[in-house]
């Protein structure tokens, strides 16, 4: 039986269906099925508003009795704990048996329990034959603290679409260092702070790139944001994303599109851009190709989309 290190539980809303799946492939190579992953890649959930929790997996049999075996030959010895039961698709054990078995699996661990405040989660699920114990590390929402920040944009791009945007540009690294082109207020540069990432920010617009410097030391973040129009930053970056003007606050023509994609194509080689227009033409002609695409569109607001666009130069 080959068995993965870890189990993602993936959760999205049908609009951002075709971004958790543009997220997942680069960060895991793999796209979830049944709102699971499995994968030997170890990603922090809470990088990821897509990803619920990740299970570690320390024990995994075909057969209950081998499992409890597996679990106290482990001789597990640990304060303030908890069991939790992951139901996942097609589990069809009763809600009675489940609780029977977490009891079981408690006893089968040395130490106090800890319902409320545990320090340590595990879990035991079942999926396709195969039940699976581990430790259970959730995705901890604190980036939810964000939406609260002192400066923001009638129509920003989500939270949700700023995190995936960072995970697309870096495949998950946290060495690469990135630039936000055009960074608005900052919601971009805010989640790649909260994950740890190396992120400078450009922005045209004296007061926005003041409320943006606001936001971040408000969090007590640190990223460097240059109040500058994108051409007239020298310094290379190993992935850069642009959130492109579209609405009323910050219109712009087509020939500004063009000039903010091609100043940013001269100081990177590898592009994540969000457009609501077509830009295929103009990616090709700056020399970079279409590694990857999806459309997001706003919850409720179906006739809204955003396109996002992963291109890397030829
Ligand atoms: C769609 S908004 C970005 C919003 C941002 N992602 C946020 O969440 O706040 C695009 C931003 O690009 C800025 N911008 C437009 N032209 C620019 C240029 N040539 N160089 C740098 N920034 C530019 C605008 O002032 C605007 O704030």
């Amino acid at each position: 039986m080959q068995i993965n290190k870890y189990i993602y539980s993936i959760n999205y809303d049908n609009n951002e269906r075709e971004l958790s799946k543009l997220e997942s492939r680069y960060l895991f190579n793999a796209e979830e099925k049944n709102k699971l992953l499995f994968s030997d890649i170890k990603v922090a959930p809470s990088c990821s508003a897509f990803l619920k929790n990740r299970l570690d997996i320390l024990a995994a049999s075909n057969n209950y009795e081998t499992l409890i075996t597996d679990i106290k030959n482990k001789k597990i010895q640990i304060e303030g704990f908890k069991v939790e039961y992951l139901v996942f698709k097609g589990d069809t054990i009763g809600y009675t048996d489940r609780l029977e078995k977490l009891r079981e699996i408690g006893y089968s661990i040395e130490g106090i329990h800890d319902y409320y405040q545990p320090k340590t989660t595990f879990a035991l699920s079942y999926y396709e034959d195969v039940w699976y114990f581990g430790v259970l590390i959730k995705n901890n929402l604190d980036w939810h603290k964000h939406k609260q920040k002192p400066y923001s944009f009638s129509n920003s791009i989500s939270v949700n679409i700023a995190k995936s945007l960072i995970n697309i540009a870096t495949k998950g690294s946290k060495e690469i260092k990135l630039l936000d082109a055009c960074c608005g207020v900052g919601t971009i540069l805010l989640e790649a702070c909260f994950a740890g990432n190396t992120i400078e920010g450009c922005e045209i617009n004296r007061k926005i790139c003041k409320s943006a410097q606001a936001n971040i030391s408000h969090f007590n973040y640190t990223a460097k944001i240059y109040h500058s129009d994108i051409k007239d930053i020298c310094k290379r970056y190993e992935a850069a994303i642009i959130d492109l003007p579209y609405n009323l606050f910050t219109s712009a023509t087509d020939s500004d599109i063009v000039h903010i994609i091609q100043s940013t194509a001269k100081i990177t080689d590898r592009l994540v851009i969000v457009s609501t227009t077509d830009i295929t033409n103009l990616i090709n002609n700056i020399g970079f190709r279409i590694l990857d695409t999806c459309s997001v569109s706003k919850k409720g607001k179906g006739n809204f989309a955003r396109k996002i666009w992963v291109c890397e130069k030829n």
